[in-house]
């Protein structure tokens, strides 16, 4: 097949829909109100192949403006029939010189990392695992009674500052007024010692993101979606330094790794031990990384 000729252009809002369909094509999960917002946030940031002869754009690419002189590489896909011609990599080199100067941070997908090695995220940050989790039938609610619905988001800003090391108000206002239910728990102290934000996914809902600063919170937080949402597999995405969290985890739900995650030809036994990885391209990221269940959005957040 001859390669077609390409413009690389800006993105404009109506190429939202087809490049949504291109993510779902690839069970990414992601709704179409996410790729929204991060249109919203850097409507600079976001370009794409445009087939010069029939005008059809055929690869996407992302770069969301987190602050701090820090962006997000976000969704890069090509049509299926067009990889592996040299189209993807041009829309990426006119994302990464709108961001020159700065901090490049990519969620890699298995196996993707020498290609974003190429491209000057070298920088290892942290790895995730991206898991499904379906909800076992919840026996006692032991923990609960520390959960509180959460209605000021204002009140989790200093933990999660805490928690992430950045000051990342604007989007967390976002994700708390498009979750469907928020929580946050309290310590023996009356602090506030975690929080998680629900949201409704084409597959169930996702927690994004949720911290917990102890075992108690941990299990209160869990608890408490599983007992709203008893039916809907939910998706975490865990550091997977955070051990004891798996297995607290896996004692609330049948835990799976997302397929989404890894090479379709990949043997199952590998699931948990195949994460992503987070690649920058400048300093090293600190966090507090035994706190962090599931990290925001993986499309936005640093973690
Ligand atoms: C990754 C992707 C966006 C690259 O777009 P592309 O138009 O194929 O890009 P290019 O032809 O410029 O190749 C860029 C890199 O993609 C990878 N690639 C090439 N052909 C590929 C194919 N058929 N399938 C998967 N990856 C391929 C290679 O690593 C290549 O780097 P290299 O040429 O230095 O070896 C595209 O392959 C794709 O849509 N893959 C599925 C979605 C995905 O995995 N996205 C990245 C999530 S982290």
């Amino acid at each position: 097949m001859t390669v077609p000729e390409v413009n690389i252009r800006k993105l404009r809002h109506e190429d939202l829909v087809k490049y949504h369909k291109l993510s779902d094509d690839e069970v990414w999960n992601v709704g179409m109100d996410v790729y929204e917002k991060m249109f919203e946030i850097s409507p600079d940031g976001f370009y794409c192949a445009e087939n010069k002869e029939t005008k059809e754009v055929v690869s996407f690419c992302g770069g969301v403006d987190i602050g701090d002189k820090r962006a997000v590489i976000v969704s890069f896909i090509t049509e299926p029939k067009l990889r592996g011609q040299g189209i993807g990599s041009k829309v990426i080199k006119k994302i990464l010189e709108h961001y020159e100067g700065y901090e490049i941070i990519v969620n890699s997908a298995v196996g993707r990392e020498p290609m974003y090695e190429r491209f000057g995220m070298a920088k290892f940050l942290y790895q995730t695992n991206q898991l499904i989790c379906r909800p076992k039938s919840l026996e006692k609610q032991a923990i609960s009674f520390n959960i509180f619905p959460l209605e000021n988001i204002e009140d989790i800003y200093p933990l999660d500052e805490a928690v992430t090391g950045s000051d990342r108000k604007q989007i967390l206002k976002w994700f708390f007024e498009t979750s469907d239910k928020s929580f946050f728990s309290k310590n023996e102290q009356g602090e506030i010692d975690g929080y998680t934000m629900v949201r409704k996914t084409p597959l169930g809902i996702s927690l994004s993101p949720c911290y917990a600063r102890s075992e108690n919170a941990l299990r209160g937080l869990i608890e408490k979606v599983i007992s709203i949402y008893p039916n809907s597999d939910a998706q975490i995405c865990l550091p997977i330094d955070n051990k004891d969290s798996l297995k607290i985890l896996e004692q609330y739900f049948f835990v799976k790794i997302s397929s989404c995650c890894f090479p379709k030809d990949a043997p199952e036994d590998l699931t948990v031990s195949l994460p992503n990885t987070w690649l920058g391209s400048k300093q090293d990221l600190k966090f507090e990384k035994s706190s962090v269940i599931s990290i925001l959005d993986f499309h936005f957040g640093v973690c």
